[in-house]
């Protein structure tokens, strides 16, 4: 009987008479009241002055933590360390952010949550309470009220906490002892867990590979793969010459384009821009520049653009005189077939919008350039 005192035990016949005990000896300072019982009973907390769980508050403050990284982590990247303008937006566009703000919070929230319910106040690795030694513990789970007094300290006196607790109306009374040590896990139990998590690895492995590579080749799925079908570059009847696709007839455009057959800036000089000069296609110019030529040339056209830095090309400044006598067709090229750093954009813009950027570009560059008489 060596080993130290855990707690002494005093157990009740029924709810009534634990809270009864509780409030006698609870603030009497005869230790740390714990109650065991088979079922939660109201007004038990009270009568043990049981703290509020921290928990709430650990999840309001990483939460809010969440939140701010959150922000900042996007604040940092979009608008300070690789600024890009998208869609025309402002960088720190932070209606933008909220979704991803919304996100980091619920996952902190819910991390913290859950580690610290069971690492911090369940302390899970320890998967044992001394408790759990006594002898009235299946009595417990089943139709009794248990009261412990902790020792904490040194100077206990078992003796008279008993009495205390017997005073209070425990039908008996018991000493709750630490157990010794527990045994270290034995060499054969950390073989058998590792063999166990190598067998787990390679039998889902082999689940992965059947599923893959085995499971598409069985009926109905291989069905499939059965299909009559043509491969690529294979003959067939339907076409002349029994290829099996015919090629593209010479000469051939797709529908809504026009050919493009100029290779320099003074070819494509003979093009002129079809669009007339007004109020809708100005405005669309200027939301196709900005939204695709203002991250490098800048708002004014003056290649001051956001991108400039980052990039390591420098932009052309397209109001300069040189670019003022550039011809329309020859603009057109440059956004056409690009330039150097500057890549095509054939694809990204459609004919009209070409000519509405090239539009707007005159006007960016009269307004750079303005006389009186270009006042209304
Ligand atoms: C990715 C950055 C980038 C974007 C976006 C961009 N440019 Fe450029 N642009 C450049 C660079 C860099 C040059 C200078 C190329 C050189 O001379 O080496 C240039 C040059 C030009 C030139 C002069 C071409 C010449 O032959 O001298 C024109 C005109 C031009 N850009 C128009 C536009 C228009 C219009 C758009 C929008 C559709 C646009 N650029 C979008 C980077 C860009």
């Amino acid at each position: 009987m060596g080993e130290r005192v855990f707690a002494v035990l005093g157990v009740f016949a029924g709810p009534d008479a634990l809270l009864d005990a509780a409030s006698k000896l609870e603030g009497r300072g005869v230790g740390k009241l714990e109650a065991y019982t088979p079922y939660p009973v109201h007004g038990l907390g009270e009568a043990l002055a049981l703290r509020r769980s921290p928990l709430a508050g650990m999840v309001m403050v990483m939460g809010t933590l969440g939140t701010a990284a959150a922000f900042l982590f996007q604040w940092w990247m979009n608008a300070y360390d690789y600024p890009i303008v998208v869609g025309g937006k402002p960088l720190a566009s932070w209606q933008a952010f909220v979704p991803i703000m919304f996100e980091v919070t619920v996952l902190f929230s819910a991390f913290t949550a859950w580690l610290g319910a069971v690492f911090l106040l369940c302390r899970l690795p320890g998967l044992w309470h001394p408790m759990l030694s006594s002898s009235s513990m299946p009595k417990l789970t089943r139709d009794r009220f248990a009261l412990s007094i902790e020792s904490q300290g040194r100077d206990f006196d078992a003796e008279a906490t008993r009495e205390a607790l017997r005073d209070a109306g425990a039908l008996e009374t018991e000493v709750v002892r630490f157990p010794p040590a527990p045994k270290p896990a034995s060499l054969t139990l950390l073989l058998g867990l590792a063999g166990a998590g190598a067998l787990a690895c390679v039998v889902a492995g082999l689940a992965t590979y059947w599923t893959i590579k085995v499971f598409p080749t069985l009926p109905p799925m291989s069905r499939m793969l059965q299909q009559p079908r043509l491969g690529a570059q294979r003959s067939s009847s339907v076409f002349a010459g029994s290829a099996g696709f015919a090629p593209v007839a010479e000469g051939t455009v797709a529908r809504g384009r026009l050919p493009y057959p100029f290779k320099t800036p003074e070819e494509a000089a003979v093009l002129g821009n079809p669009l007339p000069r007004t109020k809708a296609v100005l405005a669309e110019g200027k939301r196709r520049f900005d939204t695709v030529c203002r991250v490098c040339h800048g708002p004014l056209a003056d290649g001051k653009g956001t991108l400039t830095k980052a990039y390591g090309a420098s932009p052309a400044d397209l109001r300069t005189r040189r670019y003022q006598a550039f011809p329309d067709g020859s603009v057109y090229h440059a956004i056409m077939s690009g330039k150097n750093a500057m890549p095509s954009f054939a694809k990204a813009l459609t004919e009209d919008e070409r000519w509405s950027i090239i539009h707007y570009l005159r006007a960016l560059q009269r307004a750079a350039d303005a006389k009186d008489s270009d006042l209304p």
